[in-house]
């Protein structure tokens, strides 16, 4: 998988993905990531690549001459015509399931905008997938370039390691993660759970995955309308949200 960033901050982009787990992944060779910084293709004499918006309005927006010529720089390099994501609001809410597809992707770019936007026509040439992580505005597309790279990483085969798998996910079976304990086995006189104690792999497999269910009921019970659920564990789930509300 390769990855090339357009973006006004390449050092930011670095300097948050270049550690731990995809820090590694780029070392050996899993993944290849580039940030180019868009404001070395722009044409005007003062470097700038923004301007005041037409029509008036506050702040400045992107121009789209050196989002474009920064694009083509990309695109003369790879023999396959690559998805261009373009971070903003107004995307469709990035999940698990688009950071799988994402992964298959032989490449992908991203671009990152700024200011109060992106001139609209380079928009329409050049992307793909506009793409939100979520219902709020930050103040630029780097961080949620970084948030994507990070879950489509993941799940490109050899990034993790065995013990890293993710397979027990959150989300990797629709349903949230069951919780977690590590040593001691008790701490401020707080006991971890028995049967995680017993060494009893099936009925361990059977609480966690009950864990699961209650703790996907909930915290995010819109999860369960698509989970793949047994009629066992459905039933299950059933009376479990019906004796809450009598408490
Ligand atoms: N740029 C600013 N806010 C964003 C968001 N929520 N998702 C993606 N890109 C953004």
């Amino acid at each position: 998988m390769e990855y090339y960033v357009m973006t006004l901050f390449p050092d930011m982009i670095a300097s948050g993905l270049n550690t731990s787990i995809i820090g590694r992944a780029i070392e050996d060779g899993k993944i290849y990531l580039e940030s180019v910084n868009i404001r070395d293709f722009t044409k005007d004499k003062h470097g700038r690549t923004d301007d005041y918006p037409y029509g008036g309005g506050a702040g400045m927006v992107m121009q789209a001459q050196p989002i474009y010529d920064c694009y083509q720089s990309i695109r003369s390099r790879l023999p396959y015509q690559p998805r261009v994501i373009y971070l903003t609001p107004q995307g469709r809410v990035f999940d698990q399931q688009m950071a799988k597809e994402f992964a298959r992707a032989e490449g992908l770019v991203f671009l990152c905008g700024h200011y109060e936007g992106v001139d609209e026509r380079v928009l329409n040439e050049i992307v793909t997938d506009p793409v939100s992580i979520g219902d709020f505005v930050l103040t630029g597309g780097e961080l949620p370039a970084m948030c994507m790279i990070d879950a489509i990483s993941r799940m490109i085969p050899g990034v993790l390691h065995n013990e890293e798998s993710a397979e027990d996910d959150s989300f990797g079976d629709g349903l949230l993660e069951f919780p977690q304990y590590s040593r001691p086995e008790e701490w401020r006189g707080i006991h971890v759970p028995d049967i995680l104690l017993s060494g009893d792999h099936a009925r361990v497999d059977a609480w966690r995955r009950e864990q699961s269910l209650i703790r996907t009921a909930d915290r995010r019970p819109d999860l369960l309308k698509t989970a793949p659920l047994s009629p066992k564990e459905r039933c299950f789930i059933e009376n479990y949200l019906a004796n809450k509300k009598d408490m």
